[in-house]
């Protein structure tokens, strides 16, 4: 009998591709548990024979009950960017729960370099890794790169207006497809390493946003002028677009971190874990231009 797999945000795009990829490699589904918010969400995967669990890092008497009996469990990111530390809270909850339940492998996703990024919640992350660290479990960190799927928020305003405005300047940016990153998780989850890992998964190429602009313009047939920003002036036109100004910050931060390099890292990890080849950024764009093309 094989271990058995906890998946947390089951219901999320990366859960469900993780869990996708898990049943692809051979893992039974009565040795994967998927754990949601919302189980009412997740009776396709209860239908397949996956185990469904509630499981919210808001309660930690829940978790422990939910993570029992899990061998390893991985910790997805939440979505919590309040900017008032609920999400590292929701993390290092979730990192006691499943030590307290007795798993005996962590794992979590993270973002690359958080502890020098300039992604406004990239100390988020770095605390949640030396919580899990701190467990003295076995743990694989997988530090996941922006996701090609980001340009669905960035380039459809873009092309509506025909002008992209940025402050990432010449920053380049090793985009990976989100189906990648859940391959490469899964593959890491079922061939686990002999000693615990930090893993960088991003694509295998990084392009700045000109570079994107002209791929993004002969997919989608449309053209797109980058206009390069300050800091100050990218927020600035946030504000006066009738952006909520608390999330203004955090989305300058990840232009900030471009241009700091942050994002430009390139590893050859999620090729050699999901044992397949990253899809080029070229075929994300042409594959979604009726998405992009706003
Ligand atoms: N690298 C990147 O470019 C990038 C981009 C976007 C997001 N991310 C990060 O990667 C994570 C996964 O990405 P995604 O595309 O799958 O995001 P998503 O579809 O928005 O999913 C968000 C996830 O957060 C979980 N979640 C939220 N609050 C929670 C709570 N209180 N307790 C437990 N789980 C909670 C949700 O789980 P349930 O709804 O199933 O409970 C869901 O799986 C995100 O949450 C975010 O941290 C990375």
């Amino acid at each position: 009998m094989t271990d058995t797999i906890f998946v947390t945000g089951a219901s999320g795009h990366l859960g469900q591709r993780v869990i996708h990829h898990l049943l692809e490699r051979g893992v039974a589904p009565s040795r994967i548990i998927a754990g949601t918010r919302d189980p009412a969400k997740l009776g396709d995967l209860a239908a397949r024979g996956i185990i469904v669990r509630a499981a919210d890092f808001n309660d930690k008497p829940g978790l422990v009950k939910a993570f029992a009996g899990a061998d390893t469990v991985l910790i997805i990111s939440t979505d919590a960017l309040d900017g008032a530390g609920t999400r590292q809270r929701q993390h290092i909850t979730a990192v006691e729960a499943a030590t307290e339940a007795g798993a005996k492998r962590l794992a979590y996703t993270s973002l690359p370099v958080p502890e020098t990024s300039k992604v406004s919640f990239a100390p988020d992350h770095l605390n949640t890794e030396k919580a899990v660290k701190a467990t003295g479990l076995p743990h694989l960190l997988f530090r996941d790169n922006w996701y090609q799927e980001n340009l669905f928020m960035a380039l459809p305003h873009a092309f509506a207006s025909g002008q992209w405005y940025t402050s990432a300047g010449d920053g380049r940016i090793a985009y990976v497809a989100r189906d990648d990153v859940a391959a490469a998780i899964a593959g890491a989850l079922v061939n686990w390493p002999a000693e615990s890992m930090t893993y960088t998964l991003t694509g295998t190429e990084a392009f700045d946003n000109g570079e994107v602009a002209k791929l993004a313009s002969a997919a989608i047939g449309k053209p797109l002028q980058v206009v390069n920003l300050t800091d100050e002036q990218l927020a600035g036109g946030m504000k006066s677009a009738g952006l909520p100004e608390a999330i203004i910050p955090t989305i300058v931060s990840f232009d900030t971190a471009a241009r700091a390099g942050d994002l430009a890292v390139i590893t050859g990890d999620v090729e050699a874990l999901s044992g397949r080849k990253s899809k080029p950024l070229k075929t994300f764009l042409e594959e979604n231009k009726a998405a992009l093309a706003g």
